[in-house]
């Protein structure tokens, strides 16, 4: 079954306990928390304090992908702070078999993300040790921006990819665009896991969105 991960990023900033509770009453499976940094991506958001606010208002995993330089730096305080997934982009780690080590350590599931223009194959060294790619459907930054519409390539890529290598449980994510319009040909290549922020949030009916999103994704 497909997973939903309902980005809070389009959620009310002044209101993310209800914003977080909301999916989760309507039935999502993960919480996505983008955390941006200025440098990475021209946009700043959250940091550790808010993932630790969030961790106390639900039971839901706590997806964080990291839009950050030099993501190392902030590891500890991410796991201290309640994270369970924790990605970091392949652009912006140095030593980045390293920072994938260091966050298992930490007991947290490593995810590594690729930008739109990363091709596939500079993720292949480290597949067998994280838990999740995560596929960028859209520039990083912002919620609300247009699918990409040669990200479905790059999944079905990825998908045969891990098949090829016998690497089952490594979750598919795409992240940008997805929406119920979008979602049928991104799970057809192999998504596992589908991040919505403006899908999900931008009229506040978020139970009924969630609703359509996963009939569309068939799950
Ligand atoms: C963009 C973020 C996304 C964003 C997706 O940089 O990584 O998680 O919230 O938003 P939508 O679903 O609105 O494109
Ligand atoms: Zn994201």
């Amino acid at each position: 079954m497909v997973k939903i991960a309902p980005s809070i990023l389009s959620a009310d900033f002044a209101r993310l306990a209800d914003g977080v509770q909301a999916a989760e009453a309507a039935g999502a499976d993960w919480i996505h928390v983008d955390v941006m940094d200025g440098h990475f991506v021209p946009n700043l958001t959250i940091g550790p304090p808010v993932v630790a606010a969030l961790r106390k208002v639900t039971q839901l995993p706590l997806d964080v992908h990291l839009m950050i330089e030099d993501p190392d730096r902030y590891l500890e305080a991410f796991a201290d702070s309640g994270a369970d997934v924790l990605t970091v982009h392949l652009e912006a780690a140095k030593h980045l078999h390293r920072t994938v080590d260091r966050i298992r350590q930490l007991g947290l599931r490593p995810g590594v993300a690729l930008n739109p223009a990363t091709p596939v194959v500079l993720a292949s060294e480290i597949l067998p040790y994280v838990d999740l790619v995560l596929i960028m459907s859209v520039n990083p930054g912002f919620g609300g921006q247009r699918y990409i519409p040669t990200s479905a390539g790059k999944i079905a890529e990825l998908r045969s990819t891990l098949e090829e290598r016998h690497l089952w449980g490594v979750e598919i994510e795409v992240d940008g665009g997805i929406g119920p319009s979008t979602a049928p040909e991104v799970v057809a290549a192999g998504a596992t896991v589908l991040v919505a922020g403006a899908a999900i949030y931008a009229d506040g009916e978020v139970s009924r969105n969630l609703e359509m999103l996963r009939r569309a994704a068939g799950s």
